[in-house]
């Protein structure tokens, strides 16, 4: 839990405000101590009432109340937050803290505050694309803001186009990203999750179990620990996490291609993907009429792992196995055999770890060593693994 942590959350009148609601919620059962100001205007929109009640805290609006004497409230408010998260911020509220305005109590304590400032924006896209806007933007790049952009889609203006709030879930991401040490800064990491398919006629295909949950969790916590992250994934059960680069691939040679591209400058390969181990020797090019004892004669697919264990220079390649039997003796055989620096282990068989669910048990082998780990979240797994980079 992140107890300790204290955010500062500044509200303006953006009309996406009924967002934050559920951000505010989030924030406070993951256990970050929060701190509201809301602007005067965007008291109009929302009471004051549903953040205190949800956040359990204080929401501040007004510079000049009567009643607080011991503290210069904005000074104090900018002295005890971890982080400053403005949600929505307008485009007004933005260009008055582009240019050192302090009109209000959220302007004045922005100015008072000097860690990072993380800003989600959204505004009708012309607002948005305003020069104006722009250079602001362009402004407080160069200081210590973050960015959480607007999104395309359908606006309160019934306009489709930029200005969207991002949802919820992606701001609260960033701020966990945000409280993440960043010990793997400058590297590239090319993560693969999921399965691949192939196709046996225009209606059919045949693919795998993997629900692309382990890539996708080491993905996001390689995202977290300031990694430049290429998440490159089959069509899977769950969503990508937000941050890594991420490309969709369908077939065996879109991964191995969309992992080439990259190799050369990579730092790390991790293979969490499930490819095919096999594809259909002749693929039909009308759909085959349902019969009885239909035979498909399958042939072996390429070993994409191998391949880039092969080719590796200075990279570390990480591969997995999934293994029903001899767990130990067929990873490290898959070890040797693909040339991978380390192998992650496990057993597919158990109904509480590996395939589709959230947790997994797994051993990291290497030349050296084995290491049984419990069974834990995978996104607990993939910081044990990040951490061999
Ligand atoms: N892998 C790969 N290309 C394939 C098959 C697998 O790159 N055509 C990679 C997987 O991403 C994984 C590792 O190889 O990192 C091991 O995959 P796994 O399915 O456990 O084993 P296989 O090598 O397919 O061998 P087997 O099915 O015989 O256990």
């Amino acid at each position: 839990m992140n107890n300790e942590k204290k955010i500062l959350l500044g509200i303006t009148s953006g009309i996406a405000i009924y967002k934050v609601v559920d951000l505010c919620s989030r924030l406070v059962k993951a256990g970050y101590e929060i701190e509201i100001i809301m602007t005067e205007n965007a008291t109009k929109m929302i009471s004051p009432l549903v953040f205190e009640t949800i956040s359990r805290g204080k929401v501040h609006t007004d510079m000049f109340h009567s009643g607080h004497h011991e503290e210069v409230e904005h000074i104090e408010m900018a002295r005890r937050a971890d982080l400053f998260l403005i949600a929505p911020t307008t485009v007004n509220t933005l260009a008055k803290i582009a240019n050192g305005i302090g009109d209000n109590l959220l302007t004045s304590t922005v100015l008072a505050y000097d860690k990072t400032v993380m800003l989600a924006l959204s505004a009708n896209t012309k607002m948005i694309e305003n020069p104006a806007t722009i250079e602001n933007i362009n402004k407080l790049q160069d200081r210590n803001f973050e960015f959480i952009n607007s999104k395309s889609g359908m606006l309160a203006c019934n306009n489709i186009g930029n200005g969207r709030l991002a949802e919820p879930e992606e701001i609260f991401e960033r701020v966990e990203d945000y409280f993440v040490e960043k010990d793997l800064k400058g590297k590239n990491i090319i993560v693969t999750a999921g399965p691949t398919r192939e196709d046996v006629d225009p209606v059919r295909y045949i693919t795998n179990r993997s629900s692309g949950k382990m890539g996708f969790a080491i993905a996001k916590k390689a995202f977290q620990r300031g990694a430049n992250v290429t998440l490159i994934h089959g069509d899977c059960k769950v969503s990508p996490p937000y941050g890594p680069e991420n490309i969709r691939i369908n077939y065996n040679h879109e991964l191995k291609s969309e992992i080439e591209k990259r190799f050369d400058d990579a730092d790390c390969l991790i293979m969490a993907a499930a490819p095919c181990d096999f594809r259909v020797e002749k693929y039909s090019e009308n759909k085959i009429k349902t019969k009885n004892n239909l035979i498909l004669n399958l042939v072996e697919n390429e070993d994409i792992l191998k391949y880039f264990g092969e080719k590796k220079k200075e990279q570390m390649v990480i591969g997995f196995a999934a293994e029903t039997f001899d767990l130990h003796e067929n990873a490290l055989k898959k070890l040797e055999s693909k040339n991978c620096d380390y192998i992650i282990a496990n057993d597919v068989s158990s109904s509480t770890s590996g395939f589709d669910v959230d947790d997994n048990k797994v051993s990291i082998i290497s030349r050296e060593d084995t290491i049984d780990m419990p069974l834990m979240p995978k996104i607990q797994v993939a910081d044990e693994i990040l951490d061999l980079i």
